[in-house]
């Protein structure tokens, strides 16, 4: 099957040159210059000193603002504000050294590699499993990958509602990937998890390649799907679609629900 591929998305240049968190941190460094030159012209007008909670909110305030006129996404804006507040709260809370390490070690666990993949972990549900394994062909023998595999869920339903097929899920994350094997084990479920990232899995071996990551990742998802799947395979996204690239089938449950796309080729 032929698709037909239109422009990607254009992004601005520092979004193009740097991964978000890395911007992230570049504006709240530029903020924090902003903030301290602020300080330097009330002290020098002699208009007295701001409250300690109105300068971590003029330090977000600035970061929200600069990360929108360099067009980070939506949502960067509302982490740029409240992340100085997040430092206050924490600072009167008084919150033992320990519990920022534990906290660092399971986010970094949790999220590892989102800084440079921009794919957070956030699990499918089980509408979705079912959604997929309708589009599962029973009468043959298939194999199926989840790329980005999370907890497992989807993989472990997968293998066990459809034995013609040989379920597997690779996974960049350890923790998650660390827990989909143990719940593999403990429901004795048949799928397979792998660790690692899926840009060096071939995709060739694969009849159905099901991937719920970002709109950010999907171009390069595109470019290796193309180039690696086989005739008549199935690459399915649940929730994002791919730039430009029109799917065969789109799925939607209800109005308000994300969708499921289907390209064959
Ligand atoms: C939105 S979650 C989806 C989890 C699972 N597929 C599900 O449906 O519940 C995306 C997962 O992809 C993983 N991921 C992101 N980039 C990856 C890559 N290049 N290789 C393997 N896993 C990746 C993330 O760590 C995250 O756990």
């Amino acid at each position: 099957m032929q698709f037909k591929q239109g422009p990607t998305p254009e992004l601005s240049g520092a979004r193009r040159r740097f991964p978000p968190a890395i911007l992230a941190f570049f504006i709240q460094v530029a903020a924090l210059v902003l903030l301290w030159c602020m300080g330097q012209v009330v002290s020098w007008l002699e208009w007295g000193s701001l409250p300690g909670w109105a300068l971590f909110l003029a330090q977000g305030a600035f970061a929200s603002l600069l990360s929108m006129l360099l067009g980070m996404a939506v949502w960067w804006r509302l982490i740029h504000l409240l992340f100085p507040l997040a430092i206050l709260f924490m600072l009167q809370w008084q919150v033992p050294a320990w519990a920022y390490l534990l906290a660092f070690c399971f986010t970094l666990a949790l999220f590892w590699s989102t800084y440079r993949t921009q794919v957070p972990f956030y699990p499918s549900l089980p509408a979705t499993w079912r959604q997929v394994k309708d589009l599962i062909p029973v009468d043959k023998p298939v194999s199926v990958l989840d790329i980005g595999s999370g907890l497992g869920g989807l993989v472990m339903y997968l293998a066990r509602e459809r034995p013609n097929a040989t379920c597997a899920g690779i996974e960049l994350a350890p923790l998650p990937w660390l827990l989909s094997v143990l719940l593999a084990v403990l429901k004795k479920s048949p799928a397979i998890f792998k660790y690692g990232d899926y840009q060096a899995v071939n995709l060739s071996r694969y009849d159905v390649v099901f991937a719920y990551l970002s709109p950010a990742a999907m171009p390069d998802l595109w470019r290796k799907a193309e180039k690696e799947m086989q005739a008549g395979s199935l690459l399915i996204s649940y929730e994002f679609e791919i730039p430009g690239v029109a799917p065969k089938l789109q799925i939607q449950e209800r109005p308000d629900a994300p969708s499921i796309f289907v390209w064959e080729f």
